[in-house]
């Protein structure tokens, strides 16, 4: 693969990327997608590369996507949580970082709960960090996976299109990332959420907020469902779940008032019945094991890019 020189040491947000490193990223996944599909799934690419998974927050998808990524291009690949390590001894961030780095990793993917966290390790290690999800921040291979799921569908040319983001904007840095990419891409996009779930400052998006969910979904052609993030919720926020459910949880009678054709998002992991009905998650119009797939040839495009910003490719 022959490239122009990356000129990013780290992936902390969408924010720094241009629409050309967008679509050339999304490129090279595009071609990473016919190596998941092959009988032998691996390519020596990036073999003698280590890349550390540091996860100090639960992740199914991500994580795992990671690992799969490194693996097939032949990286090893080292995890560290919290459980089990010295972190529960009291050791900080920075100490902890800056033990990882003396070993000599190529990349750092990491996934903590406080928002910055990505941004602090990338201030003070060489070697690449990505955020894997930092707080309510961002998560800029959701967004960048949630962007080649739909290319896929729409094509490369998808202005015009619009996308609904729904359910508990506040805490998601699901929607944050995606809401800075999708404009960067041209789409519009609209936020719902119950009022008490809508971020101070929402208003400054780039996205249109909306106070009623039917308005919000008529006439879009893909809906985002987001998780009800209940282990981040304080007191007051959300009335009762039955009526969250009740009012808001996404079903067949909001995708009837949506475009033709519209499709059905999800980052996971999927309360249901509670955000989305199950109905509708396992539906034809359900994109979101498209989403996983995706996961592991957008995070494989990544890693590579990273890790050969230096080579003369
Ligand atoms: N979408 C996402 O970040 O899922 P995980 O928490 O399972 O990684």
């Amino acid at each position: 693969m022959s490239e122009a020189h990356w000129r990013h040491k780290d992936l902390l947000d969408v924010e720094a990327l241009s629409f050309s490193e967008i679509t050339r990223l999304l490129d090279t996944a595009a071609r990473f997608m016919e190596i998941n599909a092959r009988p032998v799934k691996k390519v020596p690419t990036l073999r003698g590369r280590s890349i550390v998974l540091f996860f100090a927050e639960p992740s199914t998808r991500t994580k795992t996507s990671f690992d799969v990524a490194g693996k097939r291009l032949s990286a090893d690949t080292f995890s560290l949580g919290v459980s089990g390590s010295s972190i529960t001894k009291g050791e900080s961030l920075k100490d902890t970082a800056l033990t990882l780095q003396a070993m000599a990793p190529d990349i750092i993917v990491i996934r903590h709960s406080s928002s910055g966290a990505a941004h602090f390790l990338a201030e003070r290690l060489d070697c690449s960090v990505v955020n894997a999800g930092d707080g309510r921040h961002a998560h800029p291979t959701q967004a960048l996976l949630d962007a080649f799921t739909l290319r896929e569908l729409w094509g490369p040319d998808m202005a015009g299109k619009t996308l609904l983001i729904a359910g508990d904007i506040a805490h998601s840095r699901v929607a944050r990332s995606n809401v800075l990419l999708w404009a960067k891409l041209g789409v519009s996009v609209r936020i719902f959420g119950p009022r008490t779930l809508l971020p101070p400052g929402v208003a400054a998006w780039p996205a249109e907020v909306y106070d009623n969910l039917d308005e919000a979904v008529s006439g879009v052609d893909a809906i985002m469902g987001l998780r009800l993030q209940l282990e981040r919720q304080q007191a007051g926020l959300l009335p009762d779940l039955a009526e969250y459910a009740r009012r808001f949880c996404i079903g067949r009678r909001h995708l009837n008032r949506a475009a033709a054709g519209a499709v059905v998002l999800h980052p996971g992991p999927i309360n249901r019945g509670m955000e989305i009905a199950s109905e509708i998650a396992d539906s034809a119009q359900s994109r979101i094991l498209d989403q996983v797939a995706a996961g592991v040839a957008v995070r494989m495009a990544l890693l590579f890019t990273l890790a050969m910003r230096n080579e003369v490719q």
